[in-house]
């Protein structure tokens, strides 16, 4: 399997910080908002990651896969020329993805919790086995309004998705994480723009329950999932991060920590890419992990 992080858009509810700088650049607490998505597919030990950006912010990206590389992933990456919406990511990756399944993520989401890689493995497997073609998942929410929120039926199946409904069928959005088969590109290429003009992801998914090949799995009460773009989610995930950290001693979302344990880089590489982190913390936590190979 392959993934596609999609770190383009514009970022408007984040200006006028993200006028200069791109938000997945933002920190999250004490790393870019970018690394979580990518600590998600590191954890599946997919290596093949083709990023959507915007041609602008090539410099600053092309710094972020310097760092993967040396980590031991094979980068990519292709311009959106406009956010024309979520979907246009798989049609700008259709050469990338050729015949592959793929995970596609969106940059500014981060999802934690006990075995969170094991749901994602699950939903990995599922697609690859050809169990079903889509599999995503449900996150129960205060606030539906402001989601894509899944209909289910008696049974558990996915009847519709709704993008920010006025009367909402549930409380489960839909979490930017998906799993899709090779059919993805073919159904993303017959979607028409949304009224606000965008390739909406709703409508790849909705593709896939007219064959009733979606699967959204809900995920229990222990975990957490953000979608940071706005100011206070911002704040919130980076209040969440700092909390675990700190409590636990151990990070969320930390790339070198993740290579090293799926032995894609060996511990001298560890503690070279620590050395220019040592008045951080989180250079400290890559040294302790050589020095305490017994750590969780
Ligand atoms: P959104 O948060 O939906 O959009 P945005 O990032 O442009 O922000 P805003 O709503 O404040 O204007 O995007 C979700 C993720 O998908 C985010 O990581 C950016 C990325 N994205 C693209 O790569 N291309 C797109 O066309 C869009 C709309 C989003």
């Amino acid at each position: 399997m392959k993934a596609v992080i999609l770190a383009g858009g514009s970022g408007t509810r984040l200006y006028p910080t993200t006028k200069l700088i791109n938000k997945h650049f933002l920190p999250i607490y004490n790393k870019p908002m970018i690394y979580y998505p990518i600590s998600l597919v590191m954890l599946l030990k997919i290596r093949d990651i083709v990023f959507v950006i915007n041609p602008e912010d090539e410099p600053m990206f092309l710094k972020l896969f310097e760092v993967l590389q040396r980590l031991g992933l094979n980068v990519s990456y292709v311009f959106q020329e406009k956010p024309n919406g979520l979907a246009e990511g798989l049609i700008l990756t259709e050469d990338f993805i050729k015949d592959s399944n793929v995970m596609y993520l969106l940059g500014d989401n981060l999802l934690y919790g006990h075995n969170v890689w094991k749901e994602l493995d699950q939903a990995k497997r599922e697609v690859e086995e050809g169990k079903t073609g889509a599999y995503t998942f449900g996150y129960y929410v205060k606030d539906p309004h402001r989601f894509g929120i899944v209909e289910f039926d008696e049974k558990g199946r996915v009847i519709s998705i709704e993008e920010k409904p006025k009367h909402p069928k549930s409380h489960f959005a839909v979490i930017g994480i998906y799993f899709f088969d090779k059919k993805v590109v073919e159904f993303a290429k017959r979607v028409k723009p949304s009224e606000r003009g965008e390739l909406e992801i709703t409508s790849v998914l909705q593709e896939y329950i007219n064959i009733g090949e979606l699967k959204v799995k809900t995920l229990g009460r222990g975990f957490a999932w953000f979608d940071a773009g706005t100011y206070d989610s911002f704040l919130e995930a980076s209040h969440f991060v700092s909390t675990i950290e700190n409590k636990t001693g151990l990070m969320i979302g930390c790339l070198e920590e993740i290579a090293y344990r799926n032995g894609w880089i060996s511990k001298e590489e560890l503690l070279e890419l620590a050395k220019p982190l040592s008045k951080t913390d989180y250079g400290r936590y890559l040294i302790k992990l050589v020095e305490e190979e017994h750590a969780l």
